[in-house]
């Protein structure tokens, strides 16, 4: 080999190699400060790398979003998604997105005034409190993001409330997350809130759930605390009986 080879070979490995400590770097601090994630990790999600393993232009055609349809993305973090599929939906559908994180939702408005994609209404809100009505949407996807969400089974049954009957629910995740929840999980969080896994796409590094209400669960979707004040009302009730009964 020509020293002049040697040389090249020698700086293009130093490269690759400062690369990959930079964005190891960046993932370890993601791991430390995450939940939700720091705005300065959110500058790494969306890279080069990923968009080659998890190509949105894929993400979406799986998620089958069509022309007219309501849709709904939590947590778009820097909107590696959310242009893609807001350009599926066109101008006669309706695309929201919902981030607990106000930097976040402004960042992407910025993102989406650029990108000159205008028919995406943007809210600050929690996951596990949405606020938009019952049976609004076709489709609901979070890629990334059920890790991070705190109360998961409140988030997974607000979602459950707010999709069409005849809806779809998408669940990504991908394995370099430090939030990563796995595929048996999240069909178990999903299974818990009503919500029956129809279709997966599993690849290598990530994978794509996708879930229809399981409609011989009636009551999944009332919240929790008004379940357990009901039951507490109830069993109150019988407390007070008790002793006339016995009388
Ligand atoms: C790791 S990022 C994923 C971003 C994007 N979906 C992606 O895959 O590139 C997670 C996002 O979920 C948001 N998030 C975390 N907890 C949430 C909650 N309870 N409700 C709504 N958004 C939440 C975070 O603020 C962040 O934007």
């Amino acid at each position: 080999m020509l020293i002049g080879d040697s040389i090249l070979l020698t700086v293009i490995v130093g490269i690759a190699a400062l690369a990959l400590a930079v964005y190891t770097v960046a993932w370890i601090k993601m791991a430390i400060i995450h939940r939700p994630i720091s705005l300065l990790a959110i500058r790494f999600i969306d890279n080069p790398i990923r968009r080659l393993v998890q190509p949105p232009k894929d993400v979406v055609n799986w998620i089958n979003i069509k022309r007219g349809m309501n849709v709904l993305e939590i947590g778009p973090g820097p909107g590696t998604f959310t242009i893609e599929a807001a350009k599926s939906v066109g101008e006669q559908g309706q695309f929201a997105v919902v981030d607990i994180q106000p930097a976040i939702i402004s960042r992407l408005d910025d993102r989406l005034r650029r990108a000159e994609v205008s028919n995406v209404i943007t809210r600050t809100a929690d996951a596990a409190e949405l606020p938009f009505p019952d049976n609004a949407f076709d489709r609901v996807f979070l890629i990334a993001v059920l890790g991070e969400i705190e109360n998961k089974e409140r988030a997974l049954s607000e979602i459950r409330r707010v999709l069409r009957d005849d809806g779809i629910l998408a669940i990504g995740e991908f394995l370099q997350d430090p939030d990563y929840t796995s595929f048996g999980r999240s069909i178990k969080l999903a299974g818990a809130a009503g919500l029956q896994l129809t279709a997966s796409y599993k690849r290598i590094i990530h994978y794509l759930l996708l879930f229809r209400k399981d409609q011989n669960i009636r009551h999944s979707n009332a919240p929790t605390f008004v379940d357990s004040l009901g039951l507490a009302a109830e069993e109150q009730k019988n407390r007070e009986l008790e002793p006339a009964l016995r009388s």
